[in-house]
């Protein structure tokens, strides 16, 4: 069964996911996105790699385990890298937000990176030849380990996959009242153009909320 998939991002008025949704406060997002309680989190490597900063510092040889306090009220760490760019584990698992960190690779996935997490104790999944295969993935998400709700906290990228696919059960925005504008893909949804009007994903309102002066919470539920 696949579990439900939900996009949560804060977004400028005009789409977009860079500077001005870089103001939103992080503890009024996050507790957003708390309300959805979800069994994990999926994130793109390059939002991870962006979150810690330009170069982040690659992880010693020595296996840290999972810190001591994972209480089964926060979600699992589900993280895309079927090129194995992601070696900070020792600093992911310090973080107390994770019960557990996933990592979902490809059959492209180099051999020694796939070693090394499952040296590290790291679950994994292998879905798909040379991207990850996310419906597959997201399959063996529920089934292994009995994931029934996704909040997907990533960029435009893996988003726009995820709805191509037709993954995404919810969408969700934070509405910080600004306009960014600019001519690269830093949307929140960001695929090749249509060449038809099919492709267009239809959505339904079902929550509005003003959030403190200005910002405003919007969630759609996917209407097909
Ligand atoms: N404002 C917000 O709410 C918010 C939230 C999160 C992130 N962000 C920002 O978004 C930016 C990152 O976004 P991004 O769009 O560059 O990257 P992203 O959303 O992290 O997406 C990259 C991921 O997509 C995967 N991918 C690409 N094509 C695929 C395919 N065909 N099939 C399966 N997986 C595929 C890649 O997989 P591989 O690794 O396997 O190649 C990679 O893991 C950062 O600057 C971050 O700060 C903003």
């Amino acid at each position: 069964m696949l579990p439900q998939v939900i996009l949560f991002n804060g977004v400028s008025v005009d789409g977009r996911m860079d500077f001005g949704s870089g103001k939103i406060d992080m503890g009024i997002y996050y507790e957003l996105a708390s309300r959805w309680n979800a069994d994990a989190m999926l994130s793109g490597s390059d939002t991870i790699l962006a979150a810690d900063g330009p170069a982040p510092a690659p992880d010693a040889e020595t296996v840290t385990p999972p810190a001591e306090y994972h209480p089964l009220a926060v979600p699992h760490l589900v993280v895309v890298d079927s090129r194995g760019r992601i070696r900070n584990w020792n600093s992911l698992r310090s973080q107390p937000f994770w019960r557990n960190i996933i990592v979902l690779c490809s059959q492209a996935t180099p051999a020694d990176y796939v070693a090394d997490l499952a040296r590290r104790g790291i679950d994994h999944i292998i879905a798909g030849e040379d991207h990850v295969d996310l419906r597959a993935a997201l399959e063996e998400l529920n089934s292994r380990f009995g994931i029934n709700s996704v909040r997907v906290d990533s960029g435009g990228t893996l988003n726009g996959v995820l709805l191509r696919a037709g993954l995404v059960s919810e969408v969700s925005v934070l509405l910080d009242p600004c306009m960014v504008g600019g001519s690269s893909p830093r949307s929140m949804f960001t695929a090749p153009d249509l060449t038809s009007e099919e492709g267009v994903i239809p959505l339904k309102l079902i929550h509005l909320e003003r959030i403190g002066e200005n910002l405003v919470w919007l969630r759609y539920e996917v209407a097909r």
